[in-house]
């Protein structure tokens, strides 16, 4: 048991207590966060006169020491330390003396901790982004191959209207992009770091806290101290944004599921995004894509979780909020191996235009079509509609699509019919006609590929500003 603390103790804590209160096994992952943030830190101490150029250099070149020897395998994170930022002070104290003793001048855990995991959210928020990307990047490869690839559209999983495998996919275009800019519009709100804010109040230090976040690669310094340590919301913003990331995810994999299947064989899930059965020999299973749509569960459970947390908690650090780590860390986890299977699933899928367009040919797909026809005739919408529904019903009793019925079936129903109504309610004509913007005609759908096509090189994914910053913050001087 190493602590930071301990000096108006007289017994040690039990051990379970401090297995119980320690968060090393999972906030270890913060390291780099930690060891950057201490470093901008100490640059600022020296700055302000607080520290010694001198005491500043040994702290910086100890604490490289450490991150260095941590991915080196040569040091081990262990749980003899309480967290992650215990560990790297203990240790850096052990290397270096009193210099060490230093660092956490004008500092608390809560403000410190803060900032870690603003750092690291902002880090996820990149990957994600980069995820995202993409996915969209071969959404915007498939669409373009596919703008006469005709298949059924559903309402109530249901056919209804005919529309075009460029068109359905664009669908999903749309989520995916929202979500970016959901990202983008976090890490806005995100950016402004909380360090200096001390445990709750602040410090007496004369600390420059913009020259810090300046370092650290934030737009400014958060404002009022206390909810600068009690602040989730950019946590909570970020689990809301993977939550509906996993739900559409879930709903594509859903789709591929259906359109995997038996009956309606759209689609081949290659071999290496398959699984067997242990019993069924001629079984291939689309198990990946119901494991991307069952993942969707814990991800909501994240969410869910750290909101509750959040709720009763009175101002200002409690440390119930260390709880937003391990759920939240797992849904980042998730959500970003998620998007990369699923892009390796999607990229590697067969469509089958033949039986898309057999299936889009069936099932009265047209009738709508076959209404505004009547329209153009001259008969109210209305009528029109009961006239096509009476075709439709003689289709169903002669087992025929509405095409196949004759001049003279038509005539019967519906007097104004004339020879024309053949090329009006071609599969071609329902959708090369659909010209309004947004739909799958291919004009209509040239300008929804142009736009996205010019969105993918006008918005390139977000990275990680820290990766960045090493450089600056781990040489000695000023
Ligand atoms: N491990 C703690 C957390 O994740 C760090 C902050 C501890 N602060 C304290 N006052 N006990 O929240």
């Amino acid at each position: 048991m190493a602590q930071l603390w301990g000096g108006r103790f007289t017994k040690a804590t039990d051990q379970l207590v401090y297995d119980f209160n320690a968060s090393i096994t999972f906030d270890k992952r913060m390291i780099f966060q930690d060891i950057c943030g201490s470093m901008a830190h100490v640059r600022m101490l020296a700055k302000q006169g607080i520290l010694t150029g001198e005491d500043r250099d040994a702290i910086i070149t100890g604490l490289a020491g450490i991150y260095r020897d941590v991915t080196d395998g040569k040091l081990t994170i262990t749980t003899e330390y309480e967290d992650v930022h215990s560990f790297c002070e203990a240790v850096l104290t052990e290397r270096i003396g009193d210099a060490g003793k230093r660092l956490h001048t004008g500092r608390s855990r809560n403000d410190q901790v803060a900032l870690d995991m603003r750092l690291y959210v902002r880090g996820q928020i990149a990957e994600t982004d980069t995820c995202l990307t993409e996915v969209l990047t071969t959404l915007q490869d498939l669409m373009e191959k596919n703008v006469h690839t005709v298949m059924p559209g559903f309402t109530h999983l249901q056919k209804a209207q005919p529309l075009t495998l460029a068109h359905h996919l664009g669908t999903y275009f749309e989520m995916f992009r929202r979500d970016r800019e959901r990202l983008a519009d976090c890490k806005k709100r995100l950016n402004l770091c909380p360090l200096g804010a001390g445990a709750l109040a602040g410090t007496t230090y004369p600390l420059d806290r913009e020259y810090t976040a300046t370092l650290l690669g934030f737009d400014g310094a958060t404002r009022n101290s206390m909810d600068s340590v009690s602040d989730r919301d950019y946590l909570l913003e970020y689990l809301f944004i993977l939550s509906v990331i996993a739900m559409h995810l879930s709903r594509f994999s859903e789709e591929i599921i259906l359109w995997n299947s038996n009956e309606y064989r759209f689609v081949e899930i290659d071999d290496t995004y398959s699984t067997g059965s242990s019993i069924m020999p001629q079984k291939k299973n689309p198990d990946i894509a119901e494991l991307l749509r069952g993942k969707t569960g814990r991800v909501y459970g994240s969410l869910m979780g750290l909101l509750t947390t959040m709720k009763g908690l009175p101002l200002a650090y409690n440390k119930d909020m260390q709880e937003d780590k391990e759920q939240a860390f797992d849904a980042m986890d998730t959500v970003n191996g998620c998007l990369k299977l699923f892009d390796g699933m999607l990229s590697s899928m067969k469509f089958n235009e033949t039986r898309m367009r057999e299936s889009a040919s069936a099932g009265f797909t047209n009738a709508t079509d076959a209404a505004d026809y009547l329209v153009g005739k001259g008969i109210p919408f209305r009528d029109a509609h009961r006239y096509v529904g009476e075709m439709v019903l003689a289709c169903i009793e002669k087992g025929c699509g509405l095409e196949d019925l004759t001049l003279e079936e038509f005539k019967a129903i519906c007097p104004a019919t004339e020879e024309d109504i053949y090329p009006a309610i071609s599969l071609e004509t329902c959708v090369d006609k659909r010209l309004t913007k947004g739909a799958p005609g291919p004009e209509a759908m040239a300008e929804e590929l142009r736009s996205g096509s010019e969105y993918l090189k006008a918005v390139p994914p977000l990275s990680d500003p820290l990766t960045g910053l090493w450089e600056s913050l781990s040489r000695t001087g000023d």
